[in-house]
């Protein structure tokens, strides 16, 4: 059985008082059956760990790099993450591989330094509107996810995130139809990298304009095992009714 995981990915939002604000509103959080975290940007993450001491929500980055350490200016380690108290680390997000260029090799490599720092990563894959009409949307992904997966050294604490790049911040969301044939895909093609047992217990989320109105039918995907929700975690009350929405199922 697949705990559902709801995470916030605030990108670069917030001040020292909004993030105060938005972690107060998510106070008293009764949703044992699921796992939460958010993802502040870097300089929130002290005061979001802090924050979410003892409240049972965890606390990820939403990139690492590469390099374990050294002269690399500007740049932020795995393992200083993990030194802060973080236990995730969002990757290959779509933003970073259309605004920063980066490849599958990148991630590759920024994956494999997560894991050996302890960070349980979330690698997002996901097709344009483009490839998706062409007809490309699975075999995008599955490169993708090949890209960043094959040759690791262990694939137990990955979590995938299927985000469709057509619907992060569009207001369109995959349809539960879509959003499932895609998991569903992703997880034999996970079954094909590490095998059966592992893709059986492997976390598939779904991100793309993820909010209470469509949360219920997503999470009702048997495939679907939670989200990476963007702008709807920066609201309080709608990240806490996606949070119940995810909540046990049937
Ligand atoms: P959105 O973003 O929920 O605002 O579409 C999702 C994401 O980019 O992770």
């Amino acid at each position: 059985m697949r705990r559902p995981l709801v995470m916030g990915n605030w990108k670069m939002h917030g001040t020292t008082a909004s993030v105060s604000e938005l972690l107060d509103g998510l106070g008293g959080l009764d949703a044992p059956a699921t796992e939460v975290a958010v993802c502040p940007s870097y300089v929130h993450i002290p005061q979001a760990l802090a924050a979410c001491h003892g409240t049972g929500i965890s606390v990820g980055a939403q990139d690492c790099s590469h390099a374990r350490e050294g002269a690399y200016t500007g740049e932020i380690s795995a393992s200083m993450l993990t030194d802060l108290g973080c236990q995730w680390v969002i990757l290959g997000h779509s933003e970073r591989r259309q605004y920063h260029d980066e490849s599958d090799a990148l991630i590759a490599a920024k994956l494999a330094a997560a894991l050996d720092a302890g960070l349980s990563p979330v690698l997002c894959v996901g097709e344009t509107r483009d490839e998706r009409e062409a007809g490309d949307a699975e075999s995008v992904v599955a490169a993708q996810l090949r890209g960043a997966l094959e040759g690791q050294k262990s694939l137990a604490q990955v979590t995938i995130a299927y985000e469709p790049v057509w619907a992060i911040g569009t207001g369109l969301t995959a349809s539960p139809a879509q959003a499932q044939a895609m998991h569903a895909f992703l997880r034999q093609a996970l079954a094909g990298l590490a095998g059966e047992a592992l893709a059986a217990q492997a976390r598939l989320l779904y991100g793309g304009s993820v909010k209470p109105d469509n949360a219920a039918e997503l999470f009702e995907q048997p495939d679907i095992d939670g989200a990476l929700v963007g702008g709807a975690s920066l609201k309080a009350g709608d990240f806490r009714q996606i949070i119940q929405a995810a909540g046990p199922r049937g």
